[in-house]
Formats: C-alpha cells, sequence, structure tokens
C-alpha cells in the first residue's frame, strides 16, 4: 500500500497495527528515529490548518526529516503546471507528499502520477488521519472500537465520513443524525454498512438527533459549515442546524459517562454550547494530541511497508 486517500484504503489489520503504533510512539515521543534522517516531506495546504500542519510537521521531526511546507500560490501548480508534472517533480526530491485541498479527484491524480507516498490531510469528502487520532482516543478514553456506540450529530461532511468508516471497519456502532440535505454521501454510507455488516458493527443514519444520541459513550460534532462550503449558504445552513447543536440537555441522552467529541477548530454556540466544550466530558483536546501519534505511526508504517491496503 503506497498512499493513504481515505480510511478504506486500509485493511482492517493496517488500522489495528496503526493504533498499536500510535500507542506505542505515544509512549516513547523521544525515542530516536530515523525512518527519514536527511530526507524531506512535502505538505501541501490549499486550505489553513492549525492541528494538521503543525502535527504532521512534528511527526516529520520525530523521525528524523524536515518538513516543507508549499501552498498553490507559490508553487508553479498557481501558474497552470498540471497536478502530474508536480507530483512527478516532486517524487523525485521529497519522500513523502501531504495533501490538503477540495476535489478527491485532485488528491488521486496526485497519487497516481507521484511515485512517493500521497497522504490525504483533508478534502471535502474525507479526512483520514482525523479519523485514525478518533479511534485512538476513542480507544483510550472510552474502550475498544467495537463495544462503543457513537453518535454523530450535525453535518455529514468529510470528518463524519472518515470516522463513519473507521468505526465500520473496527465493528462499532456509529448513529448518525443531520438535518435533511445534509446526510453523509450515500454511496459511502452504503459502503460502509457493507463493511459494518462484516465486522459486526452498524452505521445508522437518521435527521433524530435525540434517538441517536442515547445511549452513546460518544458525542462528536463538527462545523456547520466546512472550509469550501458556498459562504452564502451560511444562514441556511445554521436554520436548518440549529436542532442539532450539542448542548447539556442532548448530552444528558447519552450515557452517564459520555464523553464529547470534536475534530477542531469549533464554534462555541453554533454546534456546541461553551458549556458542553467545558464539561469533564470534553475530550477534544486529547484528540488534538492524539493527531501527532497517529501521524507519527502512519508515516513509519507507510515508509516501512507495514500496510497491505483493503483486500
Ligand atoms: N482537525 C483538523 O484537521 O484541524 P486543522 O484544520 O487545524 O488541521
Ligand atoms: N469539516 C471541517 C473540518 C476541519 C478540520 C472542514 O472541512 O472545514
Amino acid at each position: 500500500m503506497k498512499d493513504l486517500l481515505r480510511l478504506t484504503d486500509l485493511g482492517r489489520a493496517d488500522l489495528q497495527l496503526l493504533l498499536r503504533l500510535a500507542h506505542r510512539f505515544k509512549n516513547e515521543p523521544f525515542r530516536q528515529r530515523s525512518e527519514l534522517a536527511n530526507q524531506t516531506v512535502v505538505l501541501y495546504f490549499n486550505k489553513p490548518s492549525t492541528r494538521t500542519r503543525i502535527s504532521v510537521a512534528t511527526a516529520v521531526a520525530r523521525l528524523g526529516g524536515i518538513p516543507i511546507f508549499v501552498s498553490p500560490r507559490e508553487l508553479q501548480l498557481g501558474r497552470g503546471e498540471s497536478i502530474e508534472d508536480t507530483a512527478r517533480t516532486i517524487s523525485r526530491y521529497a519522500r513523502a507528499f501531504v495533501i490538503r485541498t477540495f476535489r478527491d479527484e485532485d488528491v488521486a491524480r496526485f497519487a497516481s502520477a507521484a511515485t512517493i507516498p500521497v497522504i490525504n490531510a483533508l478534502t471535502d469528502q474525507h479526512h483520514p488521519c482525523q479519523a485514525l487520532a478518533d479511534l485512538l482516543t476513542i480507544k483510550e478514553k472510552i474502550g475498544p472500537v467495537e463495544s462503543v456506540r457513537i453518535a454523530y450529530v450535525g453535518d455529514g461532511n468529510n470528518v463524519c465520513h472518515s470516522l463513519m468508516q473507521g468505526v465500520a471497519m473496527l465493528g462499532g456502532t456509529i448513529a448518525i443524525a443531520t438535518p435533511k440535505g445534509f446526510e453523509p454521501n450515500p454511496a459511502l454510507v452504503v459502503q460502509a454498512q457493507t463493511i459494518a455488516a462484516e465486522t459486526g458493527g452498524a452505521v445508522e443514519i437518521s435527521h433524530d438527533a435525540a434517538r441517536a444520541t442515547t445511549d452513546a459513550a460518544a458525542v462528536y460534532t463538527d462545523v456547520w459549515v466546512s472550509m469550501g462550503d458556498p459562504e452564502d449558504e451560511r444562514a441556511r445552513r445554521i436554520e436548518a442546524f440549529h436542532p442539532y447543536q450539542v448542548n447539556a440537555s442532548l448530552m444528558r441522552r447519552a450515557r452517564a459517562n459520555v464523553k464529547f467529541m470534536h475534530c477542531l477548530p469549533d464554534h462555541p454556540g453554533e454546534e456546541v454550547s461553551q458549556e458542553v466544550l467545558d464539561s469533564p466530558a470534553s475530550i477534544i483536546f486529547d484528540q488534538a494530541e492524539n493527531r501527532l501519534h497517529t501521524a507519527v505511526a502512519l508515516l513509519h508504517a507507510l515508509l516501512e511497508q507495514r500496510l497491505v491496503g483493503s483486500p
């Protein structure tokens, strides 16, 4: 397996291996590692980022390498050089290529032209690096994913898609509640439900936030307006999503020791109340920290060719 473009590129055993490696690297953060000694990793950001940018750069440093940040404006790509020629050229210099952009098709084009590993650092449809950190956090803070029920309340977006895939792959249950018109991508839902049928998990889709949250061990939400969503949709979205705010009254439907999860950045007072963010239930900064440990694990495993990919 060369690239990670979506979580389902991984086999189930790969996913379990990555979580074990991340746990190990988390416990020995400053052990000298040299997988990337004298080598560079190119990080291309066509959208803003705090967590992904800093965690992946730090992961590169922990493996002995040097991160190089680029944005489209700084590359000839911004003046019309093709994705393919950009990928072929960077492959001659760097050891891996990490890309955050809009269209999934563009990342796929980078990956097929590149001879080095390509990692999706968020597209409109997927955020696999986030899901790796989320699954590790669930394992650490709640328990084995296969015995966990997670409610995802809000927009059926990139973060929702990757989390849904990850929970299904590990045999857990995810109950997704969105307003009408903001459901997750139907093809990805069918795929995740097929995976869940094999792993003993479940993927439930509804418009009922209260029902999805009932008995959940974690309640997860994300912003109502993602990067790249048309800004003129903002008012319509806020109105449609308003009943889906994660607040204390929704959290009371879940289990007694429920955890609150969010990929960040958050918008207090929109998708989540300040009260829930400030409550002991919130594990959002554990998720943020685990972005680093899972990035180390992912880079290590791709570079050392330890991943076999989905069958
Ligand atoms: N969660 C996440 O990907 O955050 P950034 O946009 O800050 O990278
Ligand atoms: N859904 C959000 C996630 C940000 C990390 C977005 O795409 O903007």
